[in-house]
C-alpha cells in the first residue's frame, strides 16, 4: 500500500479513469451484446439507458459517498453508518458476490488471451468462414487444458496488479489504455456499419420492438445496468473510500457513467450490423456472441489481424481493470476488517476464485453436464452469471437504496456528495430517485418476477 492509513488515488482525473476501468470491462463488450442479443435488440437498449440514469446514476452517487464517508470497506462502511448492527451484512453479500462474479469474469477474459493468441499466431488469417470461427472458438472453449490455463493466467495477472496496491498498480494502468480502445472500437463500428446488408442489423439494434418487452427483460436490464457500471457490491464503496476529501463526486460519476455508456453502445453498434450479414449466426448466440461475430468483421478490414490482436489485447486490458475491483472488494474487507495482510488476503482470495471458477472453464464442452446444467439445460456459467450478476447485484442495490434512503440518510448522502455546488435540482432529483424510485422499482420488478416463477 502507499501512504498510511489508506492508499489514496493521485489524482481527480486518476480517480475517474481508475472508476471507469472498473465499469469498463467485459460488461459492455461481452456481456452488454449478449444480452442485447437474448433480449430482442432495441427495445431493451431504451431500457437499459432508462436503468443506468434513474437507478445507475443515483445509485452510484450513493455507493461513493459511503465509501469516502467512511474510508472502508463495504463491511465496515455499513457498520460504521448503522452503528454496527444488521447492514453489515449488505456489504458481506458485496464481499460474497465479488468473489462469485469474479469466478467466471476470469473464464471469459481468458477466452479473450485465447483470441489474442489466435489473431497472432495466424489462427484467423486464412479468409475464415463463420464456420471456421465457430469452429476454432468451440475447440478452444471445449479443451479444458487450454480454458483452464487461460482462467489461471488472468486470475493471476489480477492477483499482481491487486498486490501493487492503489496508486502503483490500479491507477497507472487505467491511464494509459482506456482512449486507445476506444479508438479500435470505433473502426470495428464503421467497418461494421459499412457492411452490405447492415441495416437489418441497425434495426435489430436501433427500432425498438416494445412487443418484446416484458418484466423478465426490464430484470436483464437492470442487472446489466448494475453490472456494467460495477454497482451493488460495493465496489463504487471501495474505490470510493480511497478518495481523498476535496473531489467532487457528482462531476466524476458522470463521467464513469458516460463512459461506460458510450463503449457498451458502440459495441453493440459493432456487433449487430455485422451478424446480420453473416448467414448463420443468431443474435441470441448467448455468451460466445462476439467471438464468433468480431473475427468475421476483422477479416474484412486490410490489416485486420494486426487490429484484431490489439483489440483482444485491449479488452483484456480493460478486463482486467474491471476484476481487479472485483478482487479488491473483498481484499479490503480481510485487510480492513481482519487485520490481514494485502498479500495474504491476495493470493487466498485469488486461489478461492480460480477454484471456484473451474466449473464455469468447463462447461463449455469439456464436461457435458456442466454445460448443460441438468434440470435448467444452461451452463454453469450462465448459472453463476444469473445468480451473481443479475440477481446478487440487483439485491444490493435495493439494499444499498433503502440505506441511504431510510437509515444513513439522504441528507448526509447528499452533503458527500457536495450538490451544494451543483443545481438545485439534482439534490431534489437524487432524494426522490434514491429513496422512491430506486427501491420501489426495484422491488416491483424482483416481486413480480419471483410470483410468476412461482405461478410457472
Ligand atoms: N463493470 C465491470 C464490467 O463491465 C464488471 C464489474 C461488476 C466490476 C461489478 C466490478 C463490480 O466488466
Amino acid at each position: 500500500m502507499v501512504s498510511v492509513p489508506r492508499g489514496l488515488w493521485g489524482s481527480r482525473v486518476g480517480f475517474i479513469l481508475a472508476a471507469a476501468g472498473s465499469a469498463i470491462g467485459l460488461g459492455n463488450v461481452w456481456r452488454f451484446p449478449t444480452t442485447v442479443g437474448r433480449s430482442g435488440g432495441a427495445a431493451f437498449v431504451l431500457l437499459y439507458l432508462g436503468c443506468v440514469l434513474l437507478i445507475g446514476l443515483p445509485i452510484m452517487l450513493a455507493e461513493l459517498a459511503i465509501g469516502r464517508a467512511t474510508r472502508r470497506n463495504p463491511v465496515g462502511a455499513f457498520a460504521a453508518l448503522s452503528g454496527g448492527g444488521l447492514w453489515r451484512w449488505v456489504g458481506a453479500l458485496g464481499v460474497v458476490t465479488g468473489i462469485g462474479i469474479l469466478s467466471y469474469y476470469s473464464v471469459v477474459a481468458g477466452w479473450t488471451i485465447g483470441y489474442f493468441l489466435y489473431d497472432v499466431g495466424g489462427t484467423f488469417g486464412s479468409v475464415p468462414s463463420e464456420e471456421y470461427v465457430k469452429q476454432a472458438f468451440t475447440a478452444l472453449i471445449s479443451n479444458p487444458t487450454m480454458a483452464l490455463a487461460l482462467h489461471g493466467v488472468f486470475m493471476a495477472a489480477t492477483m499482481v496488479v491487486v498486490l501493487g496496491g492503489v496508486k502503483g498498480g490500479i491507477e497507472r494502468a487505467a491511464k494509459v489504455l482506456m482512449p486507445v480502445l476506444l479508438a479500435i472500437l470505433l473502426l470495428l463500428v464503421l467497418r461494421s456499419v459499412t457492411l452490405p446488408g447492415a441495416s437489418v442489423g441497425l434495426e435489430f439494434y436501433l427500432k425498438p420492438d416494445f412487443s418484446k418487452v416484458s418484466f423478465a427483460t426490464v430484470m436483464e436490464a437492470m442487472g446489466q445496468a448494475f453490472f456494467s457500471l460495477s454497482l451493488g457490491m460495493g465496489a463504487m464503496i471501495t474505490y470510493g473510500s480511497y478518495l481523498s476529501e476535496k473531489s467532487d463526486l457528482h462531476t466524476s460519476a458522470l463521467w464513469v457513467v458516460s463512459a461506460d455508456t458510450a463503449i457498451a453502445l458502440l459495441a453493440g453498434l459493432a456487433i449487430f450490423p455485422a451478424l446480420f450479414t453473416f448467414p448463420g449466426l443468431s443474435p441470441a448466440e448467448g455468451p460466445g456472441l462476439i467471438f464468433v461475430v468480431l473475427p468475421n468483421v476483422f477479416d474484412k478490414i486490410p490489416g485486420g489481424l494486426i487490429f484484431g490482436a490489439g483489440f483482444f489485447l485491449l479488452l483484456l486490458i480493460a478486463a482486467l481493470t474491471s476484476s481487479i475491483s472485483l478482487l479488491e472488494v473483498p481484499v479490503a474487507y480481510l485487510i480492513d476488517e481482519r487485520g490481514w495482510t494485502r498479500r495474504r488476503a491476495v493470493v487466498v482470495l485469488g486461489t478461492l476464485a480460480f477454484i471456484l471458477g473451474i466449473p464455469s472453464a468447463l462447461g463449455h464442452g469439456a464436461v457435458g453436464w456442466l454445460t448443460s446444467l441438468p434440470g435448467i439445460g444452461v451452463s454453469f456459467l450462465d448459472a453463476m452469471d444469473t445468480i451473481f450478476a443479475k440477481y446478487s447485484l440487483t439485491v444490493g442495490g435495493l439494499l444499498l437504496a433503502l440505506f441511504v434512503g431510510w437509515r444513513w440518510g439522504v441528507e448526509a448522502a447528499l452533503a458527500e456528495i457536495a450538490f451544494a455546488r451543483a443545481p438545485r435540482v439534482n439534490g431534489l432529483m437524487f432524494r426522490l430517485l434514491v429513496r422512491f424510485l430506486c427501491p420501489l422499482a426495484i422491488a416491483v420488478i424482483l416481486l413480480q418476477l419471483t410470483l410468476s416463477s412461482l405461478a410457472g
